[in-house]
C-alpha cells in the first residue's frame, strides 16, 4: 500500500472478527514500525504484545473496575478540558460515532455498554501496549511514542489489519503492570487494539473528518 493511501484510509476500528492475528503478521508490523524517528534516535518506546488468556484476564480485571466505577488513575494524566474549538471537534467525533452506531444521546445504558466494550479492547484478539520507563523525560518521550504508535497503526492497516489507539486501556496502569509482569517503573501510555476489522459492525462505518489546511497551516515565504 502506498504511504499516501495508508495515511488517508486508516481509521480507528472498533469491532473485530473472532480471528487471531498470526505472530508473523504482528512481527512484520513491529519490524516496520521500529524505524520510526525519535529524539536523537533514543528509541524510548517499549511495547508489549498481549493476547490469549493474559489479555482475557487483564480486560476482565479492567472491566470489573470500570463496572464498579473505580476512578481511572492513568500514568499520563488525561486532558480534562479543551479550548472551545477543540472541544467542539471532540464532541462532534463522539456524536458522529454514536450516531453511526444508532445510539441516542440520552441512551446512557448503551453509551456505558460502549465504554465497557472499549475497556475490553473492542474484542480485539491482540493489544499492543505502548510503554516507557519512568526515568525518561516525558514531553519528548510522548512525541516519540506518538510517532511509533501511528507507524504501528499504518503498518497494520497496510496488511489488512485494523487498530484502535485506546487511552481507555491505560486507565488502570497498575493492573497492566500486574498482568503483564512489568517493572513498577514502567509507565503505560495507550493500548492499541489490533485485529481483523468486522466489516458488518456499524462502528466501523464511522469516518472522522479533518480540518482543511487553511485552518492550521501558514505558509511564510515572502
Ligand atoms: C492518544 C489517543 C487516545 C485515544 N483513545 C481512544 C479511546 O480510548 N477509545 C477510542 O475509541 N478511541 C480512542 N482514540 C481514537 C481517536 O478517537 C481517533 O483516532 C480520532 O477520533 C480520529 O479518528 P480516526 O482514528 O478514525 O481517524 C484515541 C486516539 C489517540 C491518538
Amino acid at each position: 500500500m502506498e504511504v499516501r493511501a495508508a495515511l488517508t484510509t486508516r481509521r480507528s476500528i472498533r469491532a473485530f472478527l473472532d480471528r487471531p492475528v498470526p505472530r508473523e503478521a504482528v512481527v512484520a508490523i513491529l519490524e516496520a514500525a521500529r524505524w520510526s524517528p525519535s529524539w536523537g534516535n533514543t528509541q524510548p518506546w517499549e511495547l508489549a504484545v498481549v493476547g490469549g488468556d493474559t489479555l482475557k484476564r487483564l480486560t476482565a480485571a479492567m472491566a470489573d473496575r470500570f463496572a464498579r466505577q473505580v476512578p481511572p488513575a492513568p500514568d499520563v494524566p488525561m486532558p480534562e478540558t479543551f479550548p472551545d474549538e477543540y472541544r467542539a471537534r471532540y464532541m462532534a467525533c463522539a456524536a458522529g460515532l454514536f450516531g453511526t452506531m444508532g445510539i441516542a444521546r440520552e441512551d446512557r445504558e448503551r453509551r456505558r455498554a460502549h465504554l465497557l466494550h472499549m475497556t475490553r479492547a473492542y474484542g480485539a484478539p491482540t493489544v499492543i501496549y505502548v510503554l516507557f520507563r519512568g526515568d525518561l523525560p516525558v514531553p519528548y518521550t510522548m512525541f516519540d511514542l506518538g510517532a511509533i504508535t501511528h507507524a504501528l497503526c499504518l503498518a497494520a492497516h497496510a496488511q489488512g489489519l485494523g487498530t484502535c489507539i485506546e487511552a481507555q486501556l491505560a486507565h488502570y496502569p497498575d493492573l497492566v503492570r500486574e498482568h503483564l509482569g512489568l517493572d513498577p517503573t514502567h509507565r503505560v501510555v495507550v493500548g492499541i487494539a489490533l485485529g481483523y476489522p468486522d466489516p458488518a459492525a456499524p462502528a466501523n462505518a464511522f469516518r472522522t473528518t479533518r480540518e482543511p489546511l487553511e485552518t492550521f497551516v501558514r505558509f511564510i515565504d515572502g
